[in-house]
Order: structure tokens, then sequence, then C-alpha cells
């Protein structure tokens, strides 16, 4: 019989190691041509409150929680995705700049696997860094049951802290009694989106982790609910950002009051206090009740580590767009009328609340809406992206990522990302090279706005 306890071992296991860096985890082996590994999707039993086991949640995976799933930059990854739910799915690898064919959107890239069936993704993953996987199909539904994995892509010319703990954060939609309720509330999904009950990391509720006293840790930190944006802080310790979003940030700056949306990640590196049984925490200081994400609890005799000595994080090959010949292209988010879009086999809300450049997503349809723009390879574009809505919106891009420039509301920093947080009113300019070919596409990451019109794509040929 499983007890907390020893669940919330295999949760350690799968969510932190400690140091060096062969670190092939259970899923993580690359595989040069079959893969050699298979990540299963399931209904589990979790154990998230102290209400008894929530039934019916999904996982990947044998394990309660969905592993972290590690890979390292230019070595090819293969793995075969068994479906073991009774509807279809597929898995996207939020960040990873991969071949389009292996991107996981039903009809965009490739049919939709039903239960029972299964497909063979493989790729190279051309980037270092926190990345995340999750499904495309039925998304809301999915994810908000359980399906959402963080993926580390290492690098092994990275500096070794002492150690790391990756931390997926995310709610849970659960009534009084730990059993799940509805997944969204349609006047909610028109606004905001639809809030969980249950704030959890690693899907437990405050969990606690050991790190050295005095050392250095890099926390990888995913934002994989379907709703919630969060404003990251520390307490108890000193913590500096060193990459957003799976890029290293041009410099180093110390987390305060930091916001981070659905899709988004964040890597910190900690330093520990130095007094054994010192407690560090992750707080969300968003909404009106400050709460506790994680902590962290100082063991051992200091090592006296220093934030300055670390090295900088290696950058990843990315290409800088060419500002001096950019082709200028224009997205306006917008609320869309209520009418009801046809049902799609991965799950429409039933509802079109949002809209892109005025044209609602034809939900997971076979027969999509065209491109809303067709770039070139090679060649440089801005979107030029406008949200007048009231909501903030984290758009999210497949396959490419961009360099936020220019904002009326917020100062940027230089830095490439895949996820953008559009504050209300915000006009921003997204810079980006056109690398990749294939038909990607741009969502808000805030799920029931993806799935009620706020999707479009581009196409690169
Ligand atoms: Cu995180 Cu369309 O994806
Ligand atoms: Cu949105």
């Amino acid at each position: 019989m499983l007890t907390r306890r020893t669940l919330m071992k295999g949760a350690l296991v799968a969510g932190a190691y400690a140091g060096g860096m062969s670190l092939a985890g259970q899923l993580g082996k690359p595989a040069s041509a079959k893969a050699a590994t298979t990540l299963l999707t399931r209904r589990t039993d979790a154990l998230i409150t102290d209400k008894g086991p929530t039934r019916a949640a999904m996982t990947y995976g044998d394990a309660e929680v969905p592993p972290v799933l590690r890979m390292r930059r230019g070595v090819p990854f293969a793995l075969r995705l068994e479906n073991g739910l009774d509807e279809p799915t597929t898995v996207h690898w939020h960040g990873l700049r991969i071949d389009n064919r292996m991107d996981g959107v039903p009809f965009l890239t490739q049919p939709y696997v039903y239960g029972g069936d299964g497909f063979d993704y493989a790729f190279t993953p051309p980037d270092a860094g926190t990345f995340w996987y999750h499904p495309h199909c039925n998304t809301l539904e999915q994810m908000g049951r359980g399906l959402a994995g963080v993926i580390v892509v290492e690098d092994p010319t990275d500096a070794v802290f002492d150690a790391e703990i990756v931390l997926n954060l995310r709610d849970w939609r659960l009534g009084g009694d730990g059993q799940f309720i509805a997944q969204f509330k349609p006047r909610d999904a028109a606004r905001a989106g639809t809030f969980g009950t249950v704030r959890t990391t690693n899907w437990r509720q405050t969990p606690q982790y050991d790190a050295p006293a005095g050392g250095l840790v890099r926390l990888r930190i995913a934002a994989t609910d379907v709703t919630r944006i969060l404003t990251l802080n520390v307490d108890g310790a000193d913590a500096l950002v060193i990459a957003a979003d799976g890029n290293p940030t041009a410099d180093r700056f110390k987390l305060d009051h930091l916001m981070i949306g659905p899709g988004q990640r964040l890597d910190l590196a900690l330093r520990m206090p130095d007094s054994e049984g010192a407690i560090a925490a992750l707080m969300d200081l968003r909404g009106t009740k400050p709460a506790t994400l994680v902590t962290f609890r100082a063991t051992g005799a200091s090592l006296k580590r220093n934030l300055q000595d670390l090295p900088a994080l290696s950058a990843n090959p990315l290409s800088e767009p060419d500002l001096s010949a950019a082709t200028e292209i224009p997205f306006i988010l917008s609320a869309s009328a209520e009418e009801r879009p046809k049902d799609g086999i991965c799950g429409s809300l039933g509802y079109n609340f949002w809209a892109i450049n005025k044209v609602p997503w034809a939900d997971d349809s076979g027969d999509p809406t065209a491109p809303l723009a067709e770039m070139k390879a090679g060649r440089t574009y801005i979107f030029n992206v406008e949200n007048p809505t009231p909501q903030v919106h984290p758009l999210h891009l497949h396959g490419l990522v961009f360099k936020p420039m220019n904002s009326n509301k917020q100062a940027l920093r230089p830095h490439f990302s895949d996820t953008y947080l559009i504050l209300p009113d915000e006009k921003v300019q997204l810079a980006l090279v056109a690398d990749n070919p294939g038909d990607w596409v741009f969502h808000c990451h805030i799920i029931e706005h993806q799935k009620t019109g706020m999707t479009s794509y581009v196409r690169v040929t």
C-alpha cells in the first residue's frame, strides 16, 4: 500500500536531484532511432488533499505525478506516446523549436492519437533550458486533470549547482470532498478564466524540500496551470532570475514581484540560508492573500556559497532579428460574439468568447481557418500585438522564439521567449526570425481563452 510518505518520496525523486551532470531520468535517456521509452497517458488516483484520493486524475508515466523529462541540447530524443485514456490526445513540447511534424497540434501537424493508439515523437532539442509538455487536445479537461510535466534540457557546459529542484506549479478544481468539479464556468471563461480551488507544487500543497545550507540551488519553475497568473517572490533567502521561458536572461537580476502566466517558466538561483533548519519560501503575492507555494529547508553545515560566483549560463543558438529589414504584422486580440462553435473531437467548450484579428478559432476542426500570416523562412517579422481587452493574456507561439520590444506598458529586458504576458491596453512588438518552417499555433495559454477562440496560426515556408 502506498502511504502518503512513500508517495512524497516518489514526488521528490521526480522533482529534484542533487548536483551532478549525468542525470538521464527514467524517461530522459536519449534514444537514437526507435523510441526506447514510452510515455503512457492514463487515469490515476491522486493524493492532493487530506480528503483521501482524488479520483480520475490524469497522468503521464507510471508514477502518480508526471515525470520530469530530461533531454540534452543537440542530442536526439525519442519517445513513444501510448494513449491509455478513453479519449484522443497528443503531446505538445512547449518552447522546443523542433520539427513541425512533432509539434503535437491535431489536424495542423498530426492526427490526434485515439485511446489505445500510440505516436512516435522524435526530435533534437536545439536549446538548453526549462520547458514543459502537455496535450493539445481536449486541453482544458486533460490539463485540468493533471496532464502537464516539466522538461529539462541540459547543457553539459552549464554551471553546476549544489542542488536543483523542479517545480510544477498548478491548481486543481476540486470540491470540498477532494473530487473534481466542473472545469469551467462560461461567465469566467469570458473574463479572466475559471480559477482552481486547490493550489499545488508538484501535486502537493506547500511541499518542503531539503537543500544544503549556504548552497546555491537552481529552481526550475513552470507555471502549468490553465488559468492562474502568479506574482513570484522569495522570502527568507536571496534569489536571482537567471533564465526565463527557457532562455538565459541577458543580465541576472534580483527576483522582486515578478509576474508569470500560464505557460511561462522561470529559473532562479536561490542562495540557501546558512543555519541548519532555516526556511526559505517561494510565494505568490498576486491577489489579496499571499500564498506559500513551496518551502526549502537548509540542511547541514553552510557551504558558504556566493551568488556572485555563479558563471553565466551559455546562450542558446537563436537568430537575432534584423530590425532594419522587418515586415510588421498586426495581431489584435478581442472579445467575440457569443456563437456556438461546432463540437470537436478534441473537446469544444461550446462557446466563442475571443478572437485574434476578429477570427475566432474553428476549434480543433479538420478545416481550420487560414493562417493569419505567411512568413518567408529566414526573414525577420515583427508582430504588432494589441490587447484592448480588460484581461491579461499569456500569448504563446509554437516553434519559434521572439524578442518582446517597445511595450507602452512595461519596461522590458532584452530576452528571447515563447510566451508573452500582455497586459490590458498594452501594445507590444514581438520581433522574430521565421527560421523554422511549418504551421505554428499562436494562442492565449489561459486554456479557456484558447479553447473559446483566442487561437490562430502562422505559416513559415
Ligand atoms: Cu503550451 Cu499551444 O501550448
Ligand atoms: Cu487570454
